[in-house]
C-alpha cells in the first residue's frame, strides 16, 4: 500500500503544488469499496486555494481523467475526495506475490539498523510468586522485543529482577521464626510466599518484627555470611520456579540483572548527585528536591543507610547506556509505577545524561479476574502457573469436544491455551485494565487468539486436501481474482507491513493483535462466498495463492505476538 501511495503522491504533486509526502500523509482509507481504496481530501488545498473543496477535486478528477498509473486503474471526483481505484490485478499480483517470495520475512524491516533497544520486563519479586500482575509485563514485554526485531532493531531483554531489598530482611525472620526446611524444599515459591505472608500478620500484632527484619536487610546489605546464605537460597529457589514459566511460554532473557546486580554501583550514584549538586542531605537522608519540576521529593538514601528502589534503577540506567548504548531504554512496568520514572528521567536529566530521554516508561493498566485485584499481601494470590495450566486444561476441554479425532491433542491445548492468555491481553490497549474472563478469552468465534489460529488451522487443512500444501507461483493465474471479498481480503494482507510498524512506533503490540482479528475475519468472509478447491483450474490455483499469503501473514503476525500457529486444532 506504501508503494502505491509513494506513486499517487508523485502524480498528484505536480497538480496540486505539495510536497509528495505531504500528499501521502493525507491520503487516507474511504469507507466503502465502491467509493475506491485511497482518497485525496481537498480540505486543505480549498483552504489555500479559497475554493470549495468539491470544485478542487472536480479539478483534479478531470486533469487525471483517462489516466492511469502503474498500481491504480482511474481517479474519480467524488464530493470533497478525488479516489484512487486500485488497479487490482496488477496489486494482488504484485502484493502475493511479494508475499510468497518472503515467507516469514514478509512484513520485516531494517528500520531500526540495528539500533539497540534495551527492554526491561516482567522483572517478578523474589519471595512473592509469579503472580497474575506481571503475566503483563512479561507478556507485552516479549512482544515488543518481537516486534521491535522484526523493525530492525537489536533487542537486549532484561529481567530486573526484585532481588534486593527489605523484603528479604522479613524473609530471613520469618524463616527463622516459623520456617521448616523440608516444606521448603517441596515447593518453596508457595512455603516462601505463605511466609511472607505471615510475617506480615505477626507484624501487625507485634512491632518487634519489623525492627529486626531491618536488621537482618543491614546484615545482609554488609554482607555477612549467614543473610547471603539464606538470600541465595531464596533467590534459587525462586528463580527456578520462573524459569519453568518462562520455559512453558518459550520466553528466553539476555540478563537476569536483577536489583541487587547494582549494588556495587550504588556508592558511585550517591556520589555523583552530591557532586553535581543535584541532592541535598535532609535529616540525614539524601533527597532530590523536584518541586520545580511538579514531582514530589526523591529519596536515595534513607538515614539508616540504606538505598532505595530509585537508587539502584539510576544505577542500572546508567550501566545500560555504558554497557549497551542503547537508542531507547524501555520498562514494561505497570501505571502505578508512573510517578518512580518520570523521577528517575528527571534526576538523569539533571545529571546531564543527554540520552535520559530515551528511558521510556511503557505502561499498563491492571489486570482483573472477576474476583478483583489481587495483592500479595493480603494472601490472595492468582498464580500464572496455575493460570496457564488452567487455560491449557480448557484448551484440552474444548478441542477434545469441537475435534476428538485430532491425533496431538496435547500441542494444540498448549498452543490454543497459551496463545488465549497472551491474547486476552495483548489485544487490549495497554493503557487500560483487562478484565480477564476465561469464557471470552477461549471462545473460538469472538476476538480471540483461537479465532486466528483456526483459520491458519483451516487454511492449513485446505492446502492438505488441495493436495499440494505448496502451490507453485502464477503470475497470469491471480488475474482470476476479482470478488469483492477476495479484494478486501488483499487490501488486508498489505497493510501488514504498516500495522507492525504502528505497533513498533507506539509499543502498542495491540495493534497488531487486532488487525489479525481482521485478517482473520476477511478470510472468513472470503471462505464463505468463495470456495478454494473448484474445478476451473486457474480459478483454483488463484485462490490457493490467495489463502497460502493470508497463511503466511497470519503465521507471521501471530510469531510476533509470541503465539503458535497451529496446523491441526
Ligand atoms: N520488580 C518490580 C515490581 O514488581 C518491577 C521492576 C521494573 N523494572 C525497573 N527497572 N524498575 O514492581
Amino acid at each position: 500500500m506504501d508503494h502505491c501511495k509513494e506513486e499517487i503522491s508523485r502524480v498528484l504533486a505536480p497538480l496540486v503544488m505539495l510536497e509528495e509526502s505531504r500528499i501521502a500523509g493525507l491520503l487516507e482509507e474511504p469507507p466503502a469499496p465502491e467509493m475506491g481504496d485511497l482518497a485525496f481530501p481537498c480540505f486543505t488545498l480549498a483552504a489555500q486555494k479559497k475554493q470549495s473543496p468539491a470544485a478542487i477535486a472536480a479539478e483534479l478528477g478531470e486533469a487525471l481523467s483517462g489516466r492511469r498509473g502503474e498500481c491504480w486503474e482511474k481517479a474519480v471526483a467524488r464530493g470533497p475526495y478525488l479516489n484512487f481505484y486500485l488497479d487490482y490485478p496488477v496489486f494482488s499480483r504484485d502484493l502475493l506475490k511479494k508475499i510468497y517470495e518472503a515467507g516469514s520475512e514478509y512484513g520485516r524491516s531494517n528500520l531500526g539498523k540495528g539500533g539497540a533497544i534495551v527492554i526491561d520486563y516482567s522483572s517478578p519479586n523474589i519471595c512473592k510468586p509469579f503472580g497474575i500482575g506481571h503475566i503483563r509485563s512479561t507478556v507485552i514485554g516479549h512482544a515488543l522485543c518481537l516486534i521491535l526485531e522484526a523493525q530492525g532493531y537489536r533487542t537486549i531483554g532484561i529481567n530486573h529482577l526484585g532481588d534486593w531489598g527489605t523484603q528479604f530482611g522479613k524473609m530471613i525472620v520469618a524463616y527463622e521464626r516459623w520456617g521448616d526446611d523440608e516444606k521448603l524444599q517441596q515447593d518453596p515459591v508457595n512455603y516462601l510466599y505463605h511466609l511472607y505472608v505471615r510475617f506480615h500478620q505477626e507484624a501487625e500484632k507485634n512491632d518487634a518484627f519489623e525492627e529486626e527484619a531491618r536488621a537482618w536487610f543491614k546484615r545482609l546489605e554488609d554482607g555477612e555470611e549467614e543473610a547471603v546464605n539464606y538470600w541465595q537460597l531464596f533467590r534459587r529457589l525462586s528463580l527456578e520456579n520462573y524459569d519453568q514459566i518462562y520455559d512453558l511460554l518459550g520466553i528466553k532473557f539476555d540478563y537476569y540483572h536483577g536489583e541487587s546486580h547494582y549494588n556495587d554501583m550504588l556508592d558511585d550514584v550517591i556520589r555523583m548527585v552530591q557532586e553535581k549538586g543535584v541532592a541535598v542531605e535532609s535529616e540525614g537522608a539524601l533527597i532530590v528536591d523536584l518541586e520545580k519540576y511538579g514531582l514530589p521529593p526523591a529519596m536515595l538514601r534513607k538515614k539508616d543507610g540504606a538505598t532505595l528502589y530509585l537508587t539502584r534503577d539510576l544505577a542500572a540506567a546508567q550501566y545500560r547506556h555504558r554497557t549497551f548504548n542503547f537508542v531507547k531504554a524501555l520498562y514494561v512496568v505497570g501505571a502505578e509505577q508512573k510517578l518512580h520514572f518520570q523521577q528517575m528521567v528527571k534526576i538523569l536529566e539533571l545529571l546531564g545524561f543527554s540520552w535520559a530521554q530515551d528511558c521510556i516508561h511503557i505502561p499498563f493498566g491492571l489486570i482483573r479476574f472477576k474476583e478483583g485485584r489481587m495483592s500479595t499481601r493480603e494472601g490472595k494470590m492468582i498464580l500464572l502457573e496455575e493460570v496457564l495450566q488452567k487455560a491449557i486444561n480448557l484448551a484440552r476441554e474444548i478441542i477434545e469436544e469441537k475435534n476428538p479425532g485430532l491425533a496431538d491433542k496435547e500441542s494444540a491445548a498448549r498452543m490454543v491455551g497459551l496463545g488465549a492468555v497472551r491474547f486476552g491481553d495483548l489485544s487490549n490497549d495497554r493503557v487500560k485494565d483487562v478484565e480477564f474472563d476465561w469464557d471470552k478469552v477461549l471462545d473460538f468465534s469472538g476476538e480471540t487468539a483461537a479465532y486466528i489460529q483456526y483459520a491458519h488451522a483451516r487454511i492449513c487443512s485446505i492446502l492438505r486436501r488441495s493436495g499440494s500444501a505448496d502451490p507453485a507461483w502464477s503470475d497470469e493465474a491471480i488475474a482470476a481474482l476479482g470478488r469483492e471479498e477476495e479484494k478486501a481480503l488483499v487490501k488486508t494482507l498489505a497493510a501488514y507491513p504498516e500495522k507492525i510498524e504502528a505497533s513498533a512506533a507506539s509499543y502498542r503490540p495491540s495493534i497488531l493483535a487486532r488487525y489479525l482479528v481482521d485478517v482473520a475475519r476477511d478470510f472468513n468472509r472470503f471462505y464463505h462466498e468463495c470456495p478454494v478447491l473448484v474445478d476451473d483450474p486457474e480459478l483454483r490455483r488463484a485462490r490457493l495463492l490467495l489463502i497460502l499469503a493470508v497463511r503466511q501473514v497470519l503465521k507471521n503476525g501471530l510469531g510476533l505476538l509470541g503465539i503458535a500457529a497451529p496446523e491441526e486444532m
